[in-house]
């Protein structure tokens, strides 16, 4: 099912019209449907039935509170890799202990918060970070649950910014050099070895990537086993792909179902961290179009949204459908266009070399599948506030971060004392 839909000739999420909220919030804003993110925790809910399994939602690609709220409420976790996310986490009402702390970098700071606030499971990702945290811990006289992140070296056929589990990737420990690490972590009197952890890339729309690592690192825990270290934890990562464009993902049952297939006998709690599967589809960028410009090759349709809002196609040639948000008419006439923002760059595009109805200054338009890693990248670049956020439930919507004023973002800066003084410098 569809959240968005035209009705009566106006594109709407669930039963409020774009044009509605944009007469009230201006633009560009952030539209999220908590029906389309009920319906994908619900789905994982569903597909874990009977499964010793969980769902961490990773904050990071989307932070919004009140969407880890609505997830936390139908019983997600937090994958988090920040002590900013932590804070969100908890603040959204998240049980610390069903929080994931995940990332390559931990600083010793963030780590004695996470040990501090009670974090549930820390994925430790380096010989280095095991010595860190074994110390922070000590400190605190407290015994950390971890994880450590194996990189199964296996192609996630993906994006190659967003592949995570190849050798050359900076993420997790060689899988064949993992074997010395949990050696070593089981020497730390201030970690418990609680299990392993993987994440092989984000946008992964084929599961033959998820069974060959989950077969890989299913043989690697038997082989821990037998080295005498306990392992109950499986936390596979997050991942799963979603429609950007025709891409046809797997079902959220499929990758379950290959899930329990390749770690069946493996006797483990199952974590899941997934990210863009549960809010990328469910969220749009609304923008307004501020003028037309004819060129000699296409015309560039210039909108009040641009790459600091959304920085996707920019960063990884990511292509998200352009909507009207007027319905065309069925034979409406289209034309070649680049829809671009106001900021002074040529990599500034939203979409480029589409064919579209044609638009005037004062049209809106919908960003489609813009829910994930959507406002969570965005910037002031150019000085432009941040984007707000809207959820829509029903018939009803609230701003669940309002635009900041300019005043606001000049308001945090600081002049120094000696430039106030008019002193030379
Ligand atoms: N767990 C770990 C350890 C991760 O590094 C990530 C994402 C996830 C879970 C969630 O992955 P997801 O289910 O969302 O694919 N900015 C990029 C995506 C970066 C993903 C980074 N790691 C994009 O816009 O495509």
């Amino acid at each position: 099912m569809s959240f968005f839909g035209y009705k009566k000739g106006d594109m709407h999420a669930e039963g409020v019209a774009l044009k509605t909220i944009a007469a009230q919030v201006g633009t560009p804003f952030y539209c999220y449907s908590a029906g389309a993110l009920r319906a994908a925790m619900g789905e994982f809910n569903r597909g874990m039935k009977g499964m010793n399994a969980s769902v961490h939602y990773a904050l990071k690609a989307n932070p919004s509170l009140a969407v880890i709220k609505l997830f936390a409420e139908m019983g997600a976790g937090a994958d988090i890799v920040s002590e900013g996310e932590m804070m969100r986490a908890l603040a959204a009402g998240v049980p610390a202990r069903k929080i994931i702390y995940s990332g390559v970098g931990k600083k010793a700071t963030e780590l004695m918060a996470a040990l501090q606030a009670g974090v549930g499971q820390i994925n430790v990702e380096s010989a280095a970070e095991l010595e860190t945290l074994n110390a922070v811990a000590g400190q605190l006289g407290k015994r950390a649950d971890i994880t450590i992140r194996v990189n199964p070296d296996v192609d996630a056929r993906t994006h190659a910014k967003i592949t995570t589990g190849k050798k050359g990737n900076k993420f997790g420990i060689d899988i064949d050099l993992a074997r010395a690490a949990f050696a070593e972590a089981g020497k730390l009197p201030h970690l418990r070895i609680v299990g392993v952890a993987m994440h092989i890339g984000s946008q992964l729309t084929t599961l033959a990537p998820y069974a060959k690592s989950l077969k890989k690192v299913g043989k690697f825990i038997a082989q821990l086993r037998a080295d005498g270290h306990k392992i109950d934890r499986f936390d596979v990562g997050g991942g799963l792909g979603i429609v950007y464009k025709k891409e046809k993902p797997p079902s959220i049952a499929d990758f379950l179902a290959v899930v329990k297939k390749e770690t069946k006998g493996l006797d483990c709690e199952l974590s899941f961290e997934p990210g863009r599967r549960l809010v990328g589809e469910a969220g749009v960028l609304v923008s307004e179009v501020i003028l037309v410009k004819p060129g000699a090759s296409k015309t560039f349709v210039i909108v009040d949204a641009a790459m600091n809002d959304l920085i996707r196609p920019t960063l990884y040639e990511a292509w998200h459908d352009i909507m009207p948000v007027r319905q065309p008419r069925p034979d409406a006439a289209t034309i070649r266009c680049d829809i671009v923002g106001p900021i002074c760059e040529s990599g500034d595009y939203l979409a480029q070399n589409r064919d579209l109805p044609r638009l005037s200054a004062g049209d809106l338009i919908m960003v489609r599948s813009a829910g994930a890693y959507g406002a969570a990248m965005a910037s002031t670049y150019n000085s432009r506030p941040l984007v707000p956020e809207v959820m829509v439930d029903g018939t009803r919507f609230a701003v669940t971060r309002p635009r900041p004023s300019i005043e606001d973002m000049l308001s945090v800066e600081r002049i120094p004392q000696w430039m106030k003084n008019g002193e030379k410098t």
